[in-house]
């Protein structure tokens, strides 16, 4: 029998794994290729401030994503479309300030990037050395192939994002992509046009299950669903969508796994009835 060496023996695969790993370093976008080969399925979640971060981060979330969904969830806005790259720029600064291990990906807003390759660079390059983000992420398949090239010949990883595609909400709503047979080879084509391209992974975000285990099966970059079915390589969710903080009515495609707005509802409550009741603060809360 093969005897290990003491370096094998500390590093097999389980302890190198993106979630319930043992590593203490920052992950990498090395390390989530790494896990598509090994065929491990990996969790991503939003998050927009340094508290809840700390709090994901400790939980083991391998990536997080300092989405522009935060536009909706975290600054009040109707759409991602308002949120300006200094926005992102001071919430993803947060994200990494509140982290030590999880890859921290920095969405670049609507208007960041359109105009071209170079605009894109201007603008990742903020993410990256202002909020000191791992790698940034666009909207667009095909269409954004030449921005993706030149962040990756730059040095700067790219998470793609095609499907369903927030900040083109003016020209597309909110529907399911990918329906029919020349909307899922244009799927298609988009998918491999960010492989191409050379980004390190790609959100599918709103397309029928069938389509995105196919994408899956083609590519050799990891597929992050959200919407996308169970096939996919990485599952993503809005953090406060998922900690039932949000509000309001939630996607299908949601899973609430607590009652944070409740619970916090709750609290303030208890607190205003021990004010106006004059029953805290109390003694023991007291100084003197
Ligand atoms: O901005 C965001 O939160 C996103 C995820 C939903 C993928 O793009």
């Amino acid at each position: 029998m093969t005897q290990l060496s003491a370096a094998q023996k500390t590093t097999d695969s389980s302890d190198r794994a993106l979630y319930g790993g043992k590593g203490t370093r920052r992950i990498t976008v090395r390390d989530i290729t790494v896990a598509k080969e090994r065929g491990e399925k990996w969790p991503m979640l939003t998050a927009y401030d340094a508290m809840t971060a700390s709090v994901f981060d400790e939980a083991g979330i391998p990536v997080m994503l300092v989405g522009d969904s935060a536009g909706n969830v975290h600054l009040g806005y109707e759409t991602t479309v308002p949120v300006t790259l200094d926005e992102m720029t001071m919430l993803s600064a947060a994200v990494v300030r509140g982290t030590s291990r999880a890859l921290i990906v920095g969405d670049l807003p609507f208007g960041s990037y359109q105009e071209g390759p170079v605009q894109a660079l201007r603008s990742a390059t903020r993410l990256v050395k202002e909020a000191g983000v791992g790698a940034v992420k666009l909207e667009g398949g095909e269409r954004s192939h030449g921005q993706i090239e030149l962040l990756v010949q730059s040095g700067i990883p790219v998470m793609a994002h095609i499907g369903l595609t927030p900040q083109s909400v003016n020209s597309m709503g909110y529907r399911v992509q990918g329906r029919g047979e020349e909307a899922a080879q244009q799927l298609l084509r988009d998918a491999k046009a960010v492989q191409d391209a050379g980004a390190f992974a790609v959100v599918l975000e709103l397309v029928p299950a069938e389509l995105a285990a196919e994408v899956t099966r083609v590519l050799h970059i990891p597929t992050v669903g959200i919407g996308a079915g169970a096939e996919t390589d990485a599952q993503v969710l809005v953090g406060t969508d998922m900690l039932g903080l949000t509000g309001g009515k939630m996607p299908r495609f949601v899973k609430q796994y607590a009652d944070l707005r409740q619970v916090m509802g709750s609290a303030a409550k208890a607190f205003a009835e021990d004010v106006v009741g004059g029953t805290f603060p109390l003694e023991e809360h007291s100084v003197h």
